[in-house]
């Protein structure tokens, strides 16, 4: 069925796919997802029953940090294809229904951007370095950084030239940061997003929304902070030097206002790893219109930390007159069948270092929780936002052999931080052959485990009580309890939860170890996973019912 794509307001209860580029499907058979093998496989995403897809960065990069680095803001890299490819896929995914939303990285270029070989190429001083953020070093002869400031990927945020200054990157030192108090920054971005809106894109999803604007009054402030805070934690404090400042809220009302001009108007999304308090501020009306909920996905497995999140999400969307998104899982994170199979308590970064084997991680217990997840999530009343593979239970791959690890993160840390690589592995679409039906080439960029076509869509499909089949279902009922965003805690027993979705639809999940008796008069529609003989709920089982209608005891 092709739905409806005019309605402008489409993406406020929405279900969004996001395509980890690189690792989705590779038509070529390089061993590297490109656009033609997302195009080929979309009908996937329709079949599941999202409304849009979010393609990570695309762009011409020499993958720093795959991709986030970009080179060449409005082409498409050779590895990923063309801009022909691209025009291609928007339009198989408008007829199939989906939108898509482009990521935008504006935070910060690749070194090899010609705005930045032209700033190495010119003097201390002058308007090519202007536009990103070099200094003078301190100490006698410049030889320390101009601040203590840290990357997110390890080690200092500055990197010297042979002339003597330096230049910050909150991230890789390939990633200089732009400086967005300099007029040409804002005039080309605005031409990037032009770009790809007169392309048709349905929107953007914005990469380290938080970070666009430094305070760089004279002298700079030491932030007396560690280098490997998780990629998404809020800064502490609200007046850092760099991370969630007033100014960037300007930044974000100019490209609203961009967007609004587009018929119908175009979406935008933060990735802002900022207090709960401050997350609202980037979706007021004039600003961007939604923010990733980076405090579910950090959630642990508890009932009560659940509780809290949606409380505060719904009522910090609804201040501004939104609705909140829901996340899981990213590329950034561990997959959350691994991090719902560990212990709480576990350090997951600390864990996946170490190995990835101390504590053995309960496998069974991590599905039967993220199954649940799912229904708990798409229950929720705003947009979900699904990673390619959780529709499948992907776990982590914990024990990726170290030459094959591409993540910034874990040469920039000296090994302390083995990175993201583990949630990336090319997704396995078939149960044998080549790369698992990733594409036609013997090997992926990163290695697939033995068994993954075990776990492949071959594999679940049709097959009733498969992750792939939960999550159709799931995004099947869902549609039509859409519309109505009223939600209601109900009284909930002991390490249960459970609330009503508008006037159709109640969920009930049981944190707890015990059975729990469904009430009399609710209907199952769905669960999660086999209720006991007798018809109640088990432990890490949720389930999906219709108030009102007899049926269940
Ligand atoms: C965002 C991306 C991450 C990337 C970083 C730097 O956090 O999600 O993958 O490494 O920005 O661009």
């Amino acid at each position: 069925m092709v739905k409806d794509t005019t309605t402008a307001d489409w993406w406020r209860e929405s279900v969004v796919y996001q395509i980890y580029v690189p690792s989705f499907a590779d038509a070529d058979g390089d061993g590297i997802g490109d656009l033609r093998g997302i195009a080929g496989r979309l009908g996937h995403v329709a079949r599941l029953g999202a409304d849009a897809v979010w393609l990570t960065p695309f762009y011409p990069s020499p993958w720093a940090d795959a991709g986030y680095d970009v080179a060449d803001y409005r082409d498409v890299d050779p590895r990923h294809g063309t801009l022909d490819d691209f025009r291609e896929l928007l339009a198989r995914a408008h007829g199939l229904g989906l939108r898509v939303i482009i990521d935008v990285v504006p935070n910060h270029v690749s070194d090899r951007h010609p705005w930045f070989q032209e700033a190495l190429a010119s003097p201390p001083g002058s308007a090519a370095r202007d536009r990103f953020v070099f200094r003078d070093g301190r100490g006698e002869n410049g030889e320390l950084p101009p601040a203590d400031w840290q990357s997110k990927f390890g080690g200092p945020a500055w990197t010297r030239v042979p002339d003597g200054q330096w230049y910050m990157h909150i991230f890789a030192a390939e990633q200089p940061d732009l400086n967005w108090d300099n007029g040409d920054v804002w005039a080309d971005f605005e031409k990037t997003l032009r770009f790809w809106l007169d392309l048709g894109v349905d929107g953007f999803r914005i990469d380290v929304a938080h970070g666009l604007r430094k305070d760089l009054t004279p002298p700079l402030r030491d932030t007396h902070g560690g280098d490997t805070a998780p990629l998404n934690a809020p800064p502490e404090g609200d007046d850092h030097p760099f991370w969630d400042r007033d100014e960037v809220h300007e930044v974000y009302r100019a490209w609203r206002k961009i967007t609004d001009s587009y018929d119908p108007p175009r979406v935008t999304v933060a990735e802002a790893g900022v207090s709960a308090h401050r997350l609202p501020l980037y979706t007021r009306p004039d600003e961007l219109h939604q923010a990733f909920n980076f405090f579910y996905l950090r959630c642990p497995w508890d009932a009560c930390a659940f509780r809290e999140v949606v409380d505060t999400s719904l009522a910090e969307a609804r201040a501004v007159g939104t609705l909140p998104t829901w996340v899981l899982s990213n590329h950034d994170v561990m997959r959350h069948v691994t991090r719902y199979a560990l212990p709480a308590g576990v350090d997951h970064r600390a864990w996946l270092t170490a190995g990835g084997r101390d504590p053995e991680p309960d496998t069974a217990a991590g599905e039967l929780r993220a199954r649940s997840a799912a229904l708990l999530t798409l229950a929720l009343p705003g947009t979900s936002y699904l990673y390619q593979g959780e529709e499948l239970g992907l776990p982590e791959v914990a024990d990726l052999p170290e030459e094959a690890l591409r993540d910034p993160m874990w040469e920039r840390t000296g090994h302390r931080v083995r990175g993201r690589d583990g949630c990336r592995v090319p997704m396995p679409w078939t149960r044998e052959g080549p790369s698992y039906g990733f594409g036609p080439g013997e090997a992926a960029w990163l290695p697939q485990p033995a068994g993954w076509g075990g776990r492949s869509v071959a594999a679940q499909e049709g097959r009733p009580g498969s992750f792939l089949e939960l999550y159709r279902e799931a995004l099947r009922l869902r549609r039509e309890a859409l519309g109505d965003v009223s939600f209601t805690w109900l009284p909930a027993r002991g390490g249960e939860l459970a609330f009503r979705k508008g006037a159709g639809l109640v969920c009930r999940v049981n944190f707890g170890a015990d059975p729990l008796p469904l009430p009399a008069g609710e209907r199952v529609l769905l669960a999660s996973g086999p209720l006991t003989p007798d018809g109640a709920l088990p432990s890490d089982t949720a389930v999906w019912l219709a108030p009102g209608a007899s049926g269940a005891s």
